[in-house]
C-alpha cells in the first residue's frame, strides 16, 4: 500500500463520481456543445452553464459568463499575461512565482515587457508593502500566486489586493495551489481575474482549468486563441461576447463533467471543511517533523500556509531521499518544481527540497507513515 502525498502536482483520489461523470458524458451524452441543438447537446450544455454557476458560488462571483474554461492554468496564464500585457508594461509578481507565471512573462520580456518581483523571505513569506517600492508609472498589473507549489507559504493576497485597488492596478491570482481548501472571494479580494487548475485541489480531472475574469479587465484581453465558437458564425471575427470570445474550439467536455462532479462534492462539504482537515494534518507533519534532523523550508506558522511541506534533507541528497521514501512507499515530488526563484529564495536552489503535499483524502495514519520514513532516512 502507497501513501500519496504528491497532491499539490494532481490529486488522488479524485471526488467521489468524478469518474462515472465523465464516463457518462463519453458513453450517454457524447454531444458538443454551442453547435446543434438536439437534447443531448442541450443536455452538455446545461452541465456547462451549471459548471459555471457552481464556479461562482465557490469563489464569490457574479457572472457565469465570465467564467471561462481553459486547458489548464498554465493555459490560463498564458491567455491573460500575453493577452493584456503590450511592450513597455511593466507587472510586479513575487519570488516565489512558478514558472506557469515565469515563463511567459520571460516570453514578454524579450517583446518588451519588464517584470519586478516582491522579495519573500526566506521561510517563504512576501510582505505586501514591499510592493510599493516596485510601482512604476508603467506597471500595469500585479499578478501573484496565491500559495507557494513548493513550501506552501500563503501571500498576503488581501493587502496586495488593496493596495491594486488604491491605485488601479489590475490584479491576477494564481490559485493552483489553494482553489478548493483554502476560501477565495472574489470580490473581496478585488481581483482582476482568478486561473486555477480543475486537477488540484477542485479534485476534477487533468486538462481543464479555469479562468474568472471581471468585465471591465475582460474588455482589455485579447483572445490568445482564436476560432470557431459556434455562435456568430456569419462572421470571420470573434465574437465580442462572453465566454465564447475566449472558448474557441471544441472544449474538454468530459473534463468539465468529472469538473462538475468534483465541485458538487467540494460545495457540499464546504471550503472550510476540507481547510480544517489541510490544517490538522499540517499541524501533526509540522509537529512530528521537530524533532527530526532535517529542515523545514517554508514557515511553521499554520496561518500563513497550506499542505504544502518542504523537507530538505541537510547531510542527505533530496532526489535519494525521495527515491527511499518510494521504497517505502510514501509518494512525493523532489527536485525544484517549476519553481527556481521560489527555491532562490527558500535557500534551496539547487538542491532543491522533498516535497510533500497533502490532499482531501489524506489521514493522521499517511502523516504517520511518512514521518517514521523520514526519520528512518535522517537517522
Ligand atoms: N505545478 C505542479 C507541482 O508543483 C505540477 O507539482
Amino acid at each position: 500500500m502507497s501513501i500519496y502525498l504528491d497532491n499539490g502536482a494532481t490529486s488522488y483520489p479524485k471526488a467521489p463520481g468524478v469518474g462515472e461523470a465523465m464516463l457518462d458524458y463519453v458513453n450517454n451524452v457524447g454531444a458538443n456543445v454551442n453547435r446543434s441543438t438536439y437534447a443531448t447537446a442541450s443536455t452538455a450544455a446545461m452541465i456547462l452553464l451549471d459548471t459555471r454557476e457552481q464556479l461562482c458560488r465557490l469563489f464569490n462571483f457574479d457572472d457565469p459568463t465570465h467564467v471561462i474554461f481553459t486547458p489548464g492554468m498554465t493555459a490560463g496564464l498564458n491567455m491573460l499575461l500575453k493577452g493584456y500585457l503590450k511592450a513597455g508594461d511593466h507587472v510586479i509578481v513575487s519570488s516565489m512565482e512558478h514558472n506557469a507565471m515565469m515563463r511567459p512573462l520571460i516570453q514578454l520580456e524579450k517583446e518588451g515587457v519588464e517584470f519586478s518581483r516582491i522579495p519573500a523571505d526566506r521561510d517563504g513569506i512576501a510582505r505586501a508593502e514591499d510592493i510599493l517600492p516596485l510601482i512604476r508609472p508603467n506597471t500595469k498589473l500585479v499578478a501573484v500566486m496565491h500559495a507557494s507549489n513548493v513550501c506552501g507559504s500563503l501571500l498576503p493576497v488581501k493587502e496586495i489586493g488593496a493596495i491594486c485597488r488604491e491605485r488601479n492596478i489590475p490584479f491576477i491570482l494564481d490559485a493552483a495551489q489553494t482553489a478548493g481548501h483554502y476560501p477565495i472571494d472574489f470580490k473581496e479580494l478585488g481581483l482582476s481575474a482568478l486561473c486555477a487548475p480543475g486537477h488540484k485541489g477542485l479534485l476534477g480531472p487533468q486538462g481543464i482549468g479555469v479562468m474568472l475574469m471581471d468585465h471591465e479587465f475582460a474588455k482589455s484581453v485579447e483572445p490568445l486563441i482564436a476560432g470557431g465558437t459556434g455562435s456568430a458564425s456569419d462572421s470571420e471575427e470573434l465574437p465580442p461576447y462572453m465566454p465564447d470570445r475566449f472558448e474557441s474550439g471544441t472544449m474538454n467536455i468530459p473534463g468539465v463533467y468529472g469538473l462538475n462532479a468534483a465541485l458538487t462534492y467540494i460545495l457540499e462539504k464546504g471550503v472550510d471543511h476540507f481547510r480544517a482537515h489541510e490544517e490538522k494534518l499540517t499541524q501533526r507533519f509540522l509537529d512530528g517533523l521537530k524533532d527530526i534532523p532535517v529542515r523545514l523550508a517554508g514557515t511553521e506558522d499554520m496561518a500563513k500556509r497550506v499542505g504544502v511541506i518542504a523537507v530538505d534533507f541537510t547531510g542527505h541528497d533530496n532526489a535519494e531521499a525521495a527515491f527511499a521514501l518510494e521504497q517505502m512507499g510514501i509518494l512525493t515530488r523532489c527536485g525544484l518544481h517549476c519553481a527556481p526563484s521560489a527555491h532562490k529564495t527558500l535557500g534551496t536552489f539547487p538542491q532543491g527540497v522533498v516535497r510533500f503535499s497533502l490532499g482531501y483524502a489524506s489521514t493522521e495514519a499517511d502523516v504517520d507513515g511518512a514521518l517514521e520514513a523520514i526519520r528512518t532516512i535522517a537517522r
